[in-house]
């Protein structure tokens, strides 16, 4: 079907942070070439659905979403499937879902402007390349942020080949944004208004590169070197790998003030039979002499991560010893999810996959436990002062949301704040999911 000229968009991002990241760049991107932001997805004269490949259950709710797309007249806006479905499927895409117009890679979004002439004149358009010149060469600069809190992405891609991840066919091997590239946008985020900037990989913790001095530099001397941009308030990162965790990293956090106490470091299981499996080159232990490296030097760090149950020949004993080093690890939040098998990853022709009941049952013991963690997390920042940045609205009048350093959401009304203060508060209640807290003074702009 031949589409009209669109004057409007909507992005839809699914999954990790990258794609909220890769959205938010499109989005510029279409600014860039004259087009509107659509009021909602149903008004909107390009959808760009922005998925996510990792498990089974966020593919099918891309055909749910592509379905729900056609409008009564019986039109579609024109539809652009980007991602890493888009990546893993390509043209597959296109025949499962026929009103699909444009199927684009996440190395190849840049070219969306182009995909769309060709979508235009009725073509199907198809981009899953990754090319050589970075898709970050190409992209308009970044401009004036909608929020505070600013995402970036260093690093793309991963070598690690864990044998249930399809990161490493959808994303491709590990490559880090070069420093230069990486302060300018950091300044232009917060010239752009950012305050608190969050800086995205895969591996995060791998990125490498070499400053303006020629000298080689890890994420602890990016981070340095970003603590130095004056209007920057507070720092993060995500997500780490356990194997990157150098000790010039673990040091930073005792010595750069504006690095929040948070760390994003998965570890899927605790046994050693199940991590081999997963080639994850790791062992329970190693994990956990990293945290105490860690809390050496940042006692407050607040600790998160993933976590598989299910993998192929997981043992009841291998699975109490998730339980046990959760227990010994202590998170103050943490994602958890069934193992899914990914087509073309080894683990999904494993011998042994586990029976769907026992992997509900896993997870729930394990989500009890984890919120029973993150509950008493919450509790003990109780009566503590500290500072929050206030993010955005909440949803009773007059109340806005902020994140504190260790990243739970405090709810606060306070009528002489905006979103953007980062001010002192008390926190007087803690519930599983949030705080609530009440203003002590406006920090220092
Ligand atoms: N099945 C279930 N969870 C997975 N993850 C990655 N691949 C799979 C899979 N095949 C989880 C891991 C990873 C997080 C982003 O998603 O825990 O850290
Ligand atoms: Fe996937 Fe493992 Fe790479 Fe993480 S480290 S993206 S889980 S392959």
């Amino acid at each position: 079907m031949t589409q009209a000229d669109p004057k409007n968009f909507h992005i839809k991002s699914f999954g990790c942070q990258m794609n909220v990241y890769d959205g938010e760049r499109m989005a510029e991107l279409l600014v860039d070439q004259g087009m509107s932001v659509a009021v909602s997805g149903e008004d909107a004269d390009l959808v760009v659905l922005n998925t996510c490949h990792i498990r089974e259950k966020a593919v099918d709710k891309v055909y749910s979403d592509i379905g729900r797309l056609r409008r009564k007249d019986g039109s579609s806006p024109m539809i652009a499937v980007a991602g890493c479905v888009a990546q893993a499927e390509g043209q597959e895409i296109s025949r499962r879902a026929p009103s699909v117009d444009i199927v684009v890679g996440p190395q190849a979004y840049h070219r969306l402007p182009e995909l769309m002439e060709l979508a235009k004149s009725g073509k199907k358009a198809l981009d899953t390349d990754m090319p050589a010149v970075s898709k970050f060469d190409v992209l308009p600069s970044r401009g004036k942020q909608a929020r505070p809190t600013a995402f970036l992405t260093v690093q793309e891609g991963c070598d690690k080949f864990c044998t249930y991840c399809v990161v490493p066919y959808t994303r491709g091997a590990e490559i880090s944004r070069p420093w230069a590239d990486l302060i300018d946008e950091a300044k232009a985020l917060v010239d752009g208004g950012a305050r608190e900037i969050t800086l995205l990989g895969q591996n995060v913790n791998a990125w490498t590169g070499d400053d303006e001095k020629g000298n080689h530099q890890g994420l602890d001397g990016l981070i340095r070197a970003l603590d130095r941009i004056s209007g920057l308030k507070r720092i993060r990162y995500m997500t780490s790998h356990p194997n990157d965790m150098t000790e010039r990293l673990i040091a930073a956090h005792g010595e750069v003030a504006k690095l929040m106490p948070f760390l994003h470091l998965p570890v899927q299981s605790g046994s050693d039979r199940i991590l081999k499996a997963m080639n994850r080159s790791h062992s329970a232990q190693s994990y956990l002499d990293i945290l105490e490296q860690m809390r050496k030097v940042r006692p407050d760090i607040a600790l998160s991560g993933d976590f598989i149950v299910g993998f192929p020949g997981e043992s009841d004993q291998d699975f109490e010893e998730t339980l046990q080093i959760v227990r010994d690890a202590n998170y103050s939040q943490a994602f958890s999810f069934k193992y899914s098998p990914r087509p073309g990853t080894p683990a999904a022709t494993m011998a042994e996959q586990i029976a769907p009941e026992l992997m509900d049952e896993r997870l729930q013991r394990l989500q009890a436990l984890l919120n029973e963690q993150q509950y008493a997390f919450n509790l003990q920042t109780v009566g503590r002062t500290t500072d929050i940045l206030l993010e955005r609205q909440g949803k009773l009048e007059g109340q806005l949301l902020g994140k504190t350093p260790w990243l739970q959401s405090v709810h606060i009304i306070s009528p002489n704040l905006k979103i953007g203060d980062l001010v002192e508060i008390e926190i007087t209640q803690a519930g599983p999911n949030s705080l609530t807290g009440q203003i002590k003074e406006r920090l220092a702009a």
